[in-house]
């Protein structure tokens, strides 16, 4: 089969190439996938340049890309043979694995192929793995978000950001949204933010306080040294400051906290006890099973140019970057 990969040391180190490669087989308790669209997230780009995260030690080279979406073609050992010919989602495909979605076909255990259902296209769950999961888990986790709690998501145009936006109006919560400029705001007022603020051109604190006056009862942070004079500003008596991505920058807490009795929590997805991983999952179905879940607009690669996905990732480009593996309609109904 054709996979995009990069070794893990030497000269190349990191360096993605097409290459033909064996075709993995099913281990006991996996699926079989022929992939279809293979989503990239920031943390593709960041594990293959050194931060080996996703990788695990040992492993020779890599097949980069953690979600993704396809049908299965073939099921291993103790997985039922009706599997064969659904259409899945992909989660965490390549967490402490050699093998991601970059490629024509990848093994997987079954539990982290996913059917999609009828009315959901490739494009979304290639999208949904680490963003959704991570959304999901950032709202929900300590079961304290309530139907019309407000919430604000900083950075609401990313692909995190997006899912979380959609993930807490599903859930009867009401979303102010932060974004720069008005490509972003679009896309953050589609997924259904009430409150679209520009953190470039407006006073956010003033502005998600006119909104909610009591305060926000959660922000899911995308960047907390930058963001933190403001979360201090907005959030509510005993209100949580969830942050996700990392922040590289000194952050002093201002003492606004203290009087809020707020919570700063942190949160890596691939760290989170299988439990919580597993009551991320069964949430992102049931939102997308209702509908609730929605795409990004895409910027698309083909598999021979997967480097410069990574690199568009790298980059920030606006919306989600998918590469385009397989048409559907090539795959084929089983393995032989
Ligand atoms: N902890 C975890 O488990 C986990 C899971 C997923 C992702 N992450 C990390 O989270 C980060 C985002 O991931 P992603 O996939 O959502 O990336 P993305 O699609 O590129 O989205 C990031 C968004 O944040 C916005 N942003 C940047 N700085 C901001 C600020 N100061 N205030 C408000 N918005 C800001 C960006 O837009 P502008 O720059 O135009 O504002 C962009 O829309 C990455 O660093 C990723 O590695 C961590």
């Amino acid at each position: 089969m054709l996979a995009a990969r990069y070794p893990t040391s030497g000269p190349d180190a990191g360096t993605i190439r097409l290459e033909t490669v064996p075709c993995p087989e099913p281990g006991v308790g996996e699926v079989l996938v022929a992939v279809v669209v293979s989503g990239v997230n920031p943390t593709d780009w960041k594990s293959r340049s050194g931060g080996a995260i996703a990788g695990g030690a040992d492993i020779p080279w890599v097949i980069p890309n953690q979600d993704g979406a396809g049908v299965i073609v073939a099921v291993g050992d103790g997985v039922p043979a009706d599997r064969v010919g659904e259409r899945v989602w992909m989660w965490e495909a390549q967490w402490q694995r050699a093998s991601g979605t970059a490629a024509e076909y990848i093994a997987l255990p079954s539990t982290h192929a996913v059917p999609l259902p009828d009315h959901a296209g490739f494009d979304l769950g290639a999208g949904l793995g680490i963003p959704a999961m991570t959304a999901h888990h950032c709202l929900f986790a300590d079961g304290r978000l309530g139907s019309g709690d407000q919430v604000l998501v900083q950075g609401g145009a990313g692909a995190v950001g997006h899912a979380a936006i959609e993930l807490a109006v599903h859930a009867g919560a009401r979303v102010a949204a932060t974004v720069s400029g008005p490509e972003k705001a679009a896309l953050a007022k589609a997924a259904g933010a009430e409150l679209v603020v520009d953190y470039r051109t407006e006073d956010v604190a003033a502005t998600v306080r006119a909104w909610a006056p009591d305060g926000v009862a959660r922000i899911i942070e995308v960047d907390l040294a930058r963001n933190i004079e403001d979360d201090a500003k907005v959030i509510a008596d005993g209100g949580v400051i969830v942050v996700y991505a990392r922040t590289f920058d000194a952050v002093t807490p201002p003492p606004a906290l203290m009087a809020s009795n707020a919570s700063i929590a942190f949160m890596l997805i691939y760290k989170i006890p299988q439990t919580a991983k597993f009551a991320a999952l069964e949430g992102v179905v049931a939102a997308l099973a209702e509908g609730a879940l929605t795409e990004l607009p895409s910027t698309r690669f083909t598999l021979a140019d997967a480097g410069s996905a990574h690199d568009a990732v790298e980059g920030s480009v606006v919306g989600k970057v998918l590469i385009d593996v397989a048409p559907p309609t090539e795959v084929p109904d089983s393995q032989d």
